[in-house]
């Protein structure tokens, strides 16, 4: 598969680290868990700067991760070496919609959204047919994704929002844009740009991402060669229901 993909870029993956890897969601217990219960190996996939993977790490488990950018695995390699001498990343730099892998794994996650990364149907299969690959009989994928709200939608989107936070010890503005980009294929661009104290342009980057309301989702698991599936509401057990803000799928593979 021919397609350009390159991920977060250089300052702003150092800045989603700073921002997100210490805002806890309830995902990165979620998944540790997960990987505790269903055995090793894990491959996470668009791991990003390493919010979930080094905890799975230092978990003790034996987990592998992929990302599409090159920048933010640099920032999850400097994090472990900054943390702890012991541990040992094992990442590379793979496009989840066209990887393979040399070992067979019990679980594979992609967690926070990333998989509305992949734009195009033949991108989602295409990524699906890896997983499958990749996983031993009777392994799991287990992804996480928004529910669109429309309540969001309007209030929010169009609109800048910002927020005054610190970045490399200095005091800076933040702002963040989300607009629908194309209604048709129900596709959004996250736009992210830093300013600093004298109102210059530290960085500016965007992000173009697809809605994945459950019905796509259960139609892309009916198109695939995964055995069953599932999805509950907010990392809870509970099946998904109207007022949850994310969907949690678990695609089980046939043993
Ligand atoms: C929201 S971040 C999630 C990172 C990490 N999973 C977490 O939970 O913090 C999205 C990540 O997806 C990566 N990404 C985007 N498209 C990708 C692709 N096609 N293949 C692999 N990684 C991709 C980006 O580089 C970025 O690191």
């Amino acid at each position: 598969m021919d397609r350009p993909a390159d991920g977060y870029r250089a300052p702003f993956a150092e800045f989603y680290d700073q921002q997100f890897a210490s805002n806890e969601r309830d995902d990165v217990d979620f998944y540790v868990t997960l990987a505790r219960e269903r055995g090793n190996p894990v491959l996470e996939l668009a791991c990003g700067t390493g919010r979930v993977y080094l905890e799975l790490l230092r978990a003790g488990i034996d987990a592998d991760g992929i990302d599409v950018s090159e920048d933010a695995l640099a920032v999850l390699r400097e994090n472990a070496a900054e943390a702890d001498a012991d541990l040992a990343p094992s990442v590379r730099r793979a496009d989840m919609a066209d990887f393979a892998v040399d070992r067979e794994y019990e679980l594979l996650i992609c967690p926070f959204n990333a998989f509305q990364h992949l734009l195009t149907v033949d991108e989602q299969e295409s990524a699906l047919e890896c997983v499958h690959d990749a996983l031993a009989p009777g392994g799991q994928f287990v992804f996480d994704v928004f529910v669109p709200g429309f309540d969001v939608i309007c209030e929010t989107y169009g609109e800048w929002i910002e927020r005054s936070v610190e970045y490399r010890g200095e005091p800076c503005v933040f702002r963040t844009r989300t607009s629908v980009t194309d209604e048709v294929e129900q596709q959004f661009t996250v736009e992210n740009e830093l300013r600093d104290s004298n109102d210059a342009l530290v960085f500016s980057e965007s992000q173009r991402l697809t809605m994945l309301p459950k019905r796509e989702v259960q139609l892309l698991a009916r198109s695939s060669s995964f055995a069953d599936w599932q999805v509950t509401g907010d990392f809870g057990d509970e099946p998904l229901a109207d007022g949850d803000s994310t969907q949690v799928w678990t695609f089980e593979k046939g043993s």
